[in-house]
């Protein structure tokens, strides 16, 4: 199959365009949601002015595999009166580590720019390697590491799609300024209204592919890379959104801490005498498991769902 994304993308807008009233028909922003970030579908309108469809149900559109990943997209409106804004959400999305290439995982964002998005809002759950960082904390991106791109996973490689971008796009600048200090007044808004003890950060994203969590040494590397957030997502659609002239903004909630004490030897003194399960607990320490995961993301969805909210209102 040599059809370009261009070409299929075109299709799946065609597709949404049919069955779309004018006013959801051009979203000015797409809201992809991370792991049990999903919550933020109740925030847009009623059902007036919602459509929605199964992703199995849009052509040429992934499916997605994991629990707590259910794919939906979403046409509705966000925000009030004046501020009201056409919106597109994308709940769950298409991971490599699912054996997904990457233009399939980044097809979604390709069918956002033509369907006229401007602003790619992307959330993500992720390990937090900064020691400062607690978990529920958000973490808004300001720069990443491409690892599985730098080694040639990367969204872009083989021919060049004019007609969403040039060749060698620069990503120097990927994480727009201006809406990242709309992400801080945002957040200082809403702290005010209701005060917590969650924390918004800035930090680096270290993409890695997948689907292991990391090794402690591997945590340790990723550290003095300069990350503070790794996860399996988001990355690739930003590449994308990037070389086709989109604005991004990038949420990370920290679900979990990444183990950064050293690898455990096996011949340390405080392991001598301990029973057999005394050692499993002491190998369980910072072990992050899915549940953990998806349980941090309940706690602070409703905080991300603000935040968001908020952002979108005042582009
Ligand atoms: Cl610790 N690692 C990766 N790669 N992805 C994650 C994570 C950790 N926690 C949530 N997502």
């Amino acid at each position: 199959m040599t059809t370009s994304t261009f070409h299929r993308a075109t299709e799946t807008v065609e597709f949404l365009r049919l069955k779309l009233p004018p006013q959801l028909s051009r979203p000015r922003v797409a809201i992809i949601c991370g792991s049990g970030l999903g919550g933020l579908a109740d925030t847009i309108s009623g059902s007036a002015e919602r459509v929605e469809w199964a992703y199995k149900d849009v052509p040429n559109f992934p499916v997605s595999t994991v629990a707590g990943h259910e794919g939906k997209l979403i046409f509705g409106t966000m925000g009030e009166g004046a501020k009201k804004v056409p919106v597109v959400l994308l709940v769950g999305r298409a991971h490599f580590y699912e054996g997904h290439e990457m233009p399939t995982v980044t097809f979604t964002t390709r069918v956002c720019k033509l369907l006229g998005v401007e602003t790619m809002i992307l959330t993500n759950a992720a390990g937090g390697l900064n020691p400062e960082y607690a978990v529920g904390d958000i973490v808004c991106l300001n720069d990443h590491l491409n690892l599985a791109g730098l080694v040639g996973f990367h969204p872009l490689r083989g021919p060049n799609e004019e007609e969403f971008g040039t060749r060698f796009p620069p990503l120097s600048d990927a994480y727009d300024i201006r809406l990242r200090q709309l992400a801080h007044r945002s957040w200082t808004d809403l702290r005010r209204q209701q005060p917590s003890e969650r924390r918004m950060h800035e930090g680096v994203y270290a993409f890695v592919a997948g689907p292991t969590y990391e090794t402690r040494a591997e945590c340790r590397m990723l550290r003095s890379l300069g990350a503070d957030v790794v996860g399996m997502s988001t990355v690739p659609e930003i590449v994308v959104a990037r070389h086709c002239g989109m604005r991004v903004v990038a949420f990370s909630l920290v679900t979990n801490k990444a183990v950064l004490e050293p690898t455990v030897r096996a011949d340390a003194m405080e392991l001598q005498g301990l029973t057999p399960q005394q050692l499993d607990e002491y190998l369980s320490r910072g072990r992050a498991s899915h549940e953990e995961v998806l349980e941090a993301g309940r706690q602070a969805a409703v905080d991300m769902q603000g935040l968001v909210l908020r952002i979108v209102s005042e582009l």
